[in-house]
């Protein structure tokens, strides 16, 4: 009983470790998004730390990337025009890739 204890704190402070870094990028952002973005250099878009840099304190930023994404066009980086929701990306891919960007700030 007391190994199987310590098994579980050892994994959940894994788990709180692990999250301490940077998530890794969702796989859709790979297949969807990374032909132009990466998460800290620029590429044919902004990287990601950068957008999230941007967003940065705002509460509706997720919200607000969700509908950037989906819509695409120019956002003010003076790059050139992203293509409506990426990749084909699904709206659930764009929610938890928005999600994804706006925790790398914090
Ligand atoms: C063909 C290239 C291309 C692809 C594919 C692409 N983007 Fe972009 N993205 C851009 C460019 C270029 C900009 C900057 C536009 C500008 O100059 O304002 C941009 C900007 C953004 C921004 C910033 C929005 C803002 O409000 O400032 C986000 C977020 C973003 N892309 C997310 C994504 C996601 C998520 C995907 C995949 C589903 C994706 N992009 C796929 C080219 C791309």
């Amino acid at each position: 009983m007391k190994s199987l204890l310590s098994c579980v704190i050892v994994t959940a402070s894994l788990t709180l470790a692990g999250s301490a870094f940077a998530a890794e990028l969702p796989a859709a952002a790979k297949a969807k998004c990374g032909a132009c973005h990466a998460l800290d250099k620029k590429l044919v878009g902004p990287a990601y730390k950068d957008i999230s840099a941007k967003y940065k304190g705002d509460k509706d930023a997720v919200s607000k990337m969700i509908a950037n994404i989906t819509k695409g066009g120019a956002f003010g980086w003076k790059l050139s025009n992203m293509p409506p929701k990426g990749m084909g990306a699904t709206e659930a891919e764009i929610k938890t890739i928005a999600e994804y960007i706006a925790g790398l700030a914090q």
